[in-house]
């Protein structure tokens, strides 16, 4: 355990904002973790995995615990399923590496998102026509409140689109520490995703395998969403809002090139992304505070704008889109 007073959270945060915390723990092990909360249990704890889900607005006051629980595992094996334990420190990236380097497959469409493993099935992260709630098989968490480890199995995470228990009911309470996933040694291959076929085509890929999709994937996303290692930004910001079939029927009589997306329950989730470029935010840029010129649904820090000033620019973008669509949008990203 490594414990730090009045550090800058600038180095911790994808959104690089630079504001700071008075307490920072740094725990390498589940009893660590245990540790840190029951010694500061008179002030409030935020934990960190690869803060690349928040936006930091102010300081933060009591303790930040940061989680460096590292090691991946292969603990199981059903038939063709492996079951494989990471720690909630882990890069989610390197993960993926690994599962592509022992063949195992499940997560190639996830390849390249930010941040790490203990924050994937906090927001059930999503891309390419993947969640992560398909390779999901439990956690083990930290009740801050009973003072206890508690293992959730897939149903008792109530997985949703960017959701799970630890952002709604449990916000706050749990803190992950290791996670199970089910890989299989016998994928079946999601390239439904109009850019991935678009991809796999134009590299003229033979052999189509979970290294190919998951190299399509990291292109993708390298050619649209900015690295953070380069320009400060915690991916999407906002969800894609759902609506109704009716009304998906009235916004596109007025808006003939709207994007929506069916779902099996008859709802349509809207493409943010369009409708925030069709209010011309796409390319917008105030001081260092913006709007990525590739994928309107991504904010950017240039450099050194404020968590305010990022926030600031998304309420504007909330109000345009619900001035111009009647929708709502809801932010994706955990504001502090
Ligand atoms: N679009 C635009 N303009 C834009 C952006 C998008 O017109 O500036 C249109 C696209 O042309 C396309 C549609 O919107 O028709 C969907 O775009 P895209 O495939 O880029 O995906 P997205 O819905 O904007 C979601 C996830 C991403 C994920 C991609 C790919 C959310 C909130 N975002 O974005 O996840 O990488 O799909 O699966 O669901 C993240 O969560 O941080 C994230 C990056």
């Amino acid at each position: 355990m490594k414990s730090e007073e009045n550090i800058s959270l600038r180095p911790y945060n994808t959104f690089r904002m630079d504001v700071h915390a008075g307490y920072f723990i740094t725990c390498y092990n589940m009893e660590e973790i245990r540790m840190a909360v029951n010694a500061n249990k008179d002030k409030s704890i935020t934990v960190f995995g690869g803060g690349s889900n928040i936006l930091l607005t102010k300081n933060i006051e009591g303790v930040v615990i940061k989680n460096e629980i590292r090691g991946i595992n292969q603990i199981r094996e059903e038939g063709h399923q492996v079951f494989v334990e990471a720690g909630a420190g882990e890069n989610w990236h390197r993960f993926v590496l690994y599962c592509l380097d022992h063949n195992l497959g499940g997560v190639e469409n996830l390849a390249l998102i930010p941040g790490s493993v203990g924050a994937s099935p906090m927001q059930n992260i999503g891309a390419y026509g993947v969640e992560l709630s398909e390779v999901f098989h439990e956690l083990l968490a930290y009740d801050t409140k009973e003072a206890k480890f508690k293992t959730f199995n897939r149903e008792e995470c109530l997985f949703g689109y960017r959701e799970s228990i630890f952002k709604t009911k449990h916000k706050g309470r749990f803190i992950i520490c290791k996670v199970v996933f089910r890989l299989t040694r016998k994928p079946i291959f999601n390239i439904s995703y109009g850019a991935i076929r678009q991809e796999l085509n134009a590299a003229e890929v033979k052999e189509v395998n979970i290294r190919s999709i998951a190299e399509a994937v990291i292109r993708i996303r390298r050619a649209k969403l900015p690295d953070p290692e380069l320009i400060g930004n915690a991916g999407s910001f906002f969800k894609n809002p759902t609506v109704s079939a009716s009304q998906f029927a009235l916004l596109k009589e007025k808006f003939p090139l709207i994007v929506g997306f069916p779902n099996e329950s008859g709802d349509v989730k809207l493409a943010a992304g369009w409708m925030i470029e069709s209010c011309g935010w796409k390319g917008f840029r105030r001081g260092d505070a913006g709007c990525h010129a590739q994928q309107a649904l991504v904010l950017v820090n240039y450099g050194n704008a404020t968590g305010k000033e990022i926030f600031d620019l998304s309420e504007e973008i909330l109000t345009s889109v619900k001035e111009k669509f009647g929708v709502e949008l809801e932010r994706e990203v955990n504001v502090l």
